[in-house]
């Protein structure tokens, strides 16, 4: 059913105020100013002998999961990162009993994350699960973990899953920067900001008429570059893989600072940017960026917190926490994915090639 909408791609979208409440519901704990997350399986002693965090994943999970880990090392400070599950399987990674892994996927069957989660588990390590779906093999696996709660999925591509798996990323976070170093001061602010989401979230989403037009504009383009710095270039990944999924539109991202090694010599005209331009410690990085892609006559579109003059256009967004940041400014670009593919005439909700779950190596 899609209750009134087009494609379950718009439905989902659609649905994220109410699905990032879903997540937070019953989680906030406002006397200690930090989270409670009854399944992690995982003690506050337990909790302060974490040394490294290894966050495992496909396609937009492994984004979602990029993000995360960039919310733990803020946080809470320990090491983290995030590694492609297929990849890090074949490589015969050191596994290290002071590191807890955290296997992320929506479906809870991605073979590759799966058998990721065995191998890990044959040889002793610690695995939580970040999934979507309850009781499925992922999460029968973890030794705990948490569901992100975003309700099901039918879209062959991620979007609400997406976003509510990086806030439940966030909540990791908090909780386990509340039991190492982080401040009641700083726990507080972030509880505040992830209280704000749902609201910021629908105030994104109202702007979806100008984000139409927009896509429309940029529907004829052969090829997009997506740039980011740090929280943005997770944010950067995720809108280009979301546009060429669903409309078969080439795409890039990049760092912006590796635009000046390299891509930068695909920038003319044709050849239109997104940029994610967060108001953070980045901005003047950030817009140094925008002046080289201008000095080519690039075009400009960006997603930031304010109009930004060296762009074409602007979608500006809701601020929030600047660690928080990342999980709203991805969401006008699943609009933009979506509006580009429907002006392209494309069968948004089964793109070709592409599977739900995939269950096969
Ligand atoms: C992208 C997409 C895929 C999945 C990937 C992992 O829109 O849907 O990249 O994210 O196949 O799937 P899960 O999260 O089910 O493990």
């Amino acid at each position: 059913d899609m209750g009134g909408h087009d494609t379950y791609m718009h439905k989902e979208i659609s649905e994220q105020s109410d699905a990032v409440d879903r997540v937070l519901r019953g989680r906030i704990d406002d006397r200690f100013s930090t989270v409670h997350l009854g399944g992690l399986n995982l003690d506050a002693r337990e909790a302060r002998g974490i040394r490294r965090v290894k966050i495992l994943g496909c396609g937009t999970s492994y984004h979602a999961g990029m993000i995360g880990a960039q919310l733990i090392e803020e946080l809470a400070r320990i090491p983290a990162d995030a590694e492609p599950a297929s990849e890090f399987r074949y490589r015969n990674p050191v596994v290290d009993p002071d590191t807890l892994y955290v296997a992320v996927s929506q479906s809870g069957e991605t073979y590759d994350v799966l058998a990721a989660v065995q191998e890990l588990k044959r040889k002793g390590a610690r695995v939580l699960g970040v999934v979507n779906v309850v009781g499925s093999a992922i999460a029968r696996e973890a030794d705990g973990g948490m569901y992100v709660h975003a309700g099901p999925e039918v879209c062959v591509v991620s979007t609400k899953c997406f976003t509510n798996t990086v806030v439940a990323f966030a909540l990791l976070a908090l909780h386990l920067g509340r039991i190492r170093d982080l401040s009641v001061s700083d726990g507080k602010r972030l509880i505040e900001g992830l209280r704000k989401l749902p609201a910021q979230i629908a105030e994104i989403l109202e702007g979806e008429d100008d984000i139409k037009k927009l896509a429309e504009e940029y529907a004829g383009a052969q090829s997009m570059m997506f740039i980011g710095r740090v929280r943005g270039y997770p944010v950067a990944l995720e809108a280009s893989l979301k546009l060429k999924e669903i409309s078969y539109i080439h795409a890039e991202a990049y760092p912006a600072s590796e635009l000046k090694h390299g891509p930068l010599a695909l920038i003319e005209p044709a050849l239109p940017t997104v940029a994610i331009v967060p108001d953070d410690e980045l901005l003047e990085k950030n817009r140094a960026a925008l002046e080289e892609i201008k000095a080519r006559s690039g075009r400009i579109l960006a997603v930031a917190h304010r109009e930004q003059e060296k762009a074409d256009h602007t979608i500006v967004v809701p601020k929030n926490e600047t660690e928080l940041d990342p999980i709203l400014m991805g969401i006008p670009l699943q609009l933009f994915a979506y509006h580009t593919a429907l002006a392209m005439g494309r069968d948004i909700d089964k793109p070709r090639n592409l599977a739900k779950s995939v269950t096969v190596e």
